[in-house]
């Protein structure tokens, strides 16, 4: 492979470790950000006038042709994406091509070619995680009537609304915006002008540098510049917390599609069978957006390894840093996507998931309450209550099927009335919190992702 350092040597390195070192075979993925860089450096040499304008004309010609050139440009050739684009642009203009690395290092190049890739990234995984949420709003929207049991411990606790219930998910997904955004603007400094590590013998202006590039500033310390990953780990991070999102919706969704809660139905177009069992309508998807959570949390361990106990400034190590973040990228992006078509061919079954807090004891509370109101202290009341639910499974009954003297034998307080307690739209519809299952404020909260949504 080609090389821009062999000065030095008197012998080519050996085949195998030339290939074990080189990383060409994935950085060539950063080839339009290397040459961005080099347009961006080629007019920060001629206002420090290391360059004459007519070889910054020269060379900046030079470095858009050699990126329309990418399709026809045989990388392997190269040791790296750096090495790559400074000899096919020596290649095309000559000895004034030899003078673009003049005060830059592959260090500070490779990276601020790698936040370019992460702000385009993130401002992707944006887009990708808002259309998810949007999903979701919409079929909380059409869902803000479907009854269904709300859980703790996996036990039947108080009547919700799966409208309620998305709405929870979209809540997470919206705190994973809130990483996004936070990691953008920790990624979003520029190193460039660092050089090796110690800055540049040339008066480079770093704030051209930056603004050409599209960076809010310059890194404020060269041998941080060139060291500084934490965008690798804050970017895995973020994709770690929005695979385990995605994972806990998933799970729910494999218990509510099972047949014994069927609670939902999964289009055909996105459920798959088995190769034995002819009755099989398997949820493979869910499966797997559970399943390929693991990955991101290995992502995220490799990528705070990476730098754990790492000498300053510069080492090789750091290549390592492309493998882990293309690689969380793809990944991400391609869950995010699944996602949102899979929820948009899911739906709730109201008649199976109402049947399920029929004559259920997800009323306690409500039970318990109705006593509060009538002048009993909540722990009586909790007491009291607690007797009747264990009086009905004493006689095989649910609320609704004992009599109101049966009732009475417990709690004098209670009336013709608690039988209207158990319904589950007017349980629903008892609740008073901001936040809360109440259908008013579901739409309440699906109005205001609305809004966000379209901001
Ligand atoms: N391929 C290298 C990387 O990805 C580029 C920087 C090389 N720098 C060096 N001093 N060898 O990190």
């Amino acid at each position: 492979m080609a090389k821009t350092w062999t000065g030095r040597f008197k012998k080519k390195l050996d085949a195998d470790a030339d290939r074990f070192n080189a990383s060409i075979s994935f950085d060539k993925k950063l080839f339009k950000y290397d040459v961005a860089c080099g347009l961006a450096h080629t007019k920060a040499l001629a206002k420090a006038k290391i360059i004459t304008k007519q070889e910054a004309a020269k060379m900046a010609s030079g470095l858009k042709r050699v990126l329309k050139k990418e399709k026809t440009i045989d990388f392997n050739e190269y040791e790296d994406v750096h090495s790559a684009v400074e000899m096919e642009l020596v290649k095309l203009i000559g000895e004034t091509g030899k003078k673009l690395h003049t005060g830059r290092s592959r260090n500070d190049l490779v990276a601020t070619d790698t936040r370019l890739f992460v702000k385009d990234e993130i401002t992707t995984l944006k887009a990708l995680v808002k259309k998810l949420m949007k999903a979701i709003v919409d079929l909380a929207a059409k869902n803000t009537k479907t009854y269904m049991p709300g859980y703790t411990h996996m036990q039947q606790a108080q009547v919700i609304t799966a409208g309620h219930w998305l709405m929870a998910y979209y809540s997470m997904l919206k705190r994973d915006l809130e990483t996004l955004e936070c990691a953008y603007s920790r990624v979003d400094v520029m190193p460039l002008g660092s050089g090796a590590l110690a800055g540049s013998n040339y008066p480079i202006d770093r704030n051209l540098l930056a603004k050409e590039l599209g960076f809010a500033r310059a890194c404020s310390n060269s041998i941080d510049g060139v060291a500084d990953r934490d965008f690798l780990p804050d970017f895995c991070y973020f994709a770690s917390m929005t695979a385990m999102h995605l994972s806990r919706m998933a799970e729910e969704i494999i218990i509510f599609n099972t047949i014994e809660f069927s609670f939902i139905e999964i289009d055909d177009s996105f459920a798959t069978g088995s190769s034995i069992m002819p009755q099989k309508k398997n949820p493979d998807i869910a499966e797997l957006i559970r399943g390929k959570a693991g990955r991101f949390f290995g992502g995220l361990m490799a990528s705070l390894t990476l730098t754990k106990g790492l000498p300053l400034a510069y080492n090789k190590d750091l290549q390592e840093d492309k493998v882990i973040l293309f690689r969380m990228a793809d990944e991400i992006k391609e869950i995010l996507f699944i996602a949102e078509k899979f929820l948009r061919n899911l739906h709730f079954k109201q008649e199976r998931t109402g049947k399920h807090v029929e004559n259920s004891f997800v009323y306690a509370v409500d039970v318990a309450d109705y006593l509060v109101k009538k002048g009993v202290p909540f722990r009586s009341a909790h007491e009291a209550t607690g007797k009747l639910v264990s009086y009905c499974i004493a006689q095989d009954k649910g609320f609704a099927d004992i009599s109101l003297a049966e009732a009475k034998e417990i709690s004098g307080k209670f009336g013709e009335d608690i039988f209207r307690l158990f319904n589950a739209k007017s349980s629903v519809n008892s609740k008073l919190t901001d936040g809360s299952t109440s259908e008013k404020e579901v739409l309440k909260q699906i109005a205001a992702a609305n809004k966000f949504l379209r901001a």
